[in-house]
């Protein structure tokens, strides 16, 4: 048995809803988002069973994850993912070209396409728009685009990334309103700040207002009943009971990798006699609150002022404001026990950005970069308002 549990149930329901939508899904042609916390399998869920599911379906599937190369800015990395794709299309031996010959019997793929325009100038100046190059792939492949583009959250962030976003969203526009059009281009985008990407289909200026956001389904207990079944195949002895196991799972938010941490520690430091449904869940609340460790260790390390400015944020529900008034440097001054002058918190604030612990939200917004983060700060500091 694999490491990987996969989901292709329900990975075919969500890419018929997407390809083949009724009535009631039709919306979801305007764009996906799918929101979850981070570590909890978004990734390994889209490359291990949505895009396979979309590519038996016979959609042609473009793949770009905006945090695999944070120096590359997000429109860089969206160009280069489908100048790759269409460069594949122009070659016959290709497996993306294979694939639509087998699934989809389309006969130009045996030839490669013919694009009418070339490349490298895609979506720069003087070149062709997203739009003109993704309406004639779906008029060669007679058949669906769907460009996934993992932490899309990275591209609201920048001017460039919004035009990139509006660039996708001209492209849509162009494909699917045609009267019998043969294909229809879908965007699904994920993140792991779910208010972030809530508002990205929200608010009226952002490229995909009007488009769905659903949670990420998360690893249930099947997954943890496959986990349970392979440690028994290996002959682990002292395992706990499914229920406990799940509680344990839930406790560390659905995250596979903490869970096998608990279970890990669980098979190592068990006592003679002892009962593993007694330990697990004393292990998965340790786990839990030194999950956040490392970034809190990080804020503290920059300083008393940058703390300051973290916790103002942490406090904040949704969007935080106003880091940079008078009211807010009088309230470092309290918490830092000297006098906090406004111009020395931006600079702060670009070590907070730098070191990836908050994030630009828009104008003069910021939040928290990890919500996990932020909530274990909030329990820890209401553990300590307490004692
Ligand atoms: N279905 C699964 N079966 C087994 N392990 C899984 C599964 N999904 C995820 N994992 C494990 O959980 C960890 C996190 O997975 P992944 O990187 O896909 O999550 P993510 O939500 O995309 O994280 P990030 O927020 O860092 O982008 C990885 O170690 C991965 O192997
Ligand atoms: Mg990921």
């Amino acid at each position: 048995m694999s490491n990987i549990y996969r989901r292709p149930a329900l990975a075919a329901q969500m890419a018929q809803q997407l390809l083949k939508p009724g009535v009631l899904d039709e919306g979801l042609r305007s764009g996906l988002f799918l929101s979850g916390l981070r570590r909890t399998g978004k990734t390994t869920f889209l490359l291990n069973d949505l895009i396979p599911a979309l590519e038996d379906a016979g959609a042609l599937v473009i793949y770009v994850d905006l945090w695999s190369d944070t120096q590359t800015s997000p429109a860089a990395l969206v160009l280069a993912a489908v100048r790759k794709s269409l460069a594949e299309l122009q070659t016959p031996a290709s497996s993306m070209l294979q694939r639509l010959k087998r699934v989809g019997g389309v006969d130009v793929a045996a030839l490669g396409f013919k694009f009418g325009f070339k490349l490298d100038n895609l979506g720069l100046k003087g070149g062709p728009t997203l739009a003109q190059a993704l309406t004639e792939v779906v008029d060669q492949a007679k058949t669906d685009v769907v460009l996934i583009v993992d932490e899309v959250q990275h591209a609201i962030t920048s001017d460039d990334g919004n035009q990139m976003l509006l660039a996708i969203k001209s492209a849509r526009d162009a494909v699917n309103p045609r009267p019998g059009t043969q294909g229809h281009f879908i965007f699904i985008g994920t993140g792991s700040h779910r208010a972030l990407v809530s508002e990205l289909t929200a608010r009226r200026n952002q490229a995909f207002a009007g488009a769905n956001s659903l949670p990420y389904p998360v690893l249930g207990t099947d997954y943890v009943q496959h986990l349970l079944t392979r440690l028994v195949q290996e002959g682990a002895q002292h395992l706990p009971s499914p229920a406990v196991t799940n509680q344990a799972f839930a406790t560390l938010g659905n995250r596979p990798e903490e869970l096998l941490k608990a279970l890990r520690q669980l098979n190592r430091h068990l006592p003679p006699g002892g009962n593993p449904d007694e330990h697990l869940p004393v292990i998965a609340e340790t786990l839990r609150s030194t999950a956040a460790d490392i970034d809190l260790m990080k804020v503290e390390q920059l300083g008393s002022l940058a703390t300051a400015i973290f916790e103002r944020i942490a406090a904040t529900d949704g969007d935080a404001r106003g880091l940079f008034s008078a009211e807010a440097a009088a309230d470092y001054t309290k918490t830092v026990g000297r006098t906090v002058r406004v111009e020395e918190t931006q600079p702060v604030v670009n070590e907070l950005l730098a070191a990836n612990l908050i994030m630009r939200r828009g104008h003069g917004m910021y939040g928290i970069t990890d919500p996990f983060v932020q909530e274990i700060w909030r329990e820890k500091k209401a553990l300590e308002g307490e004692g």
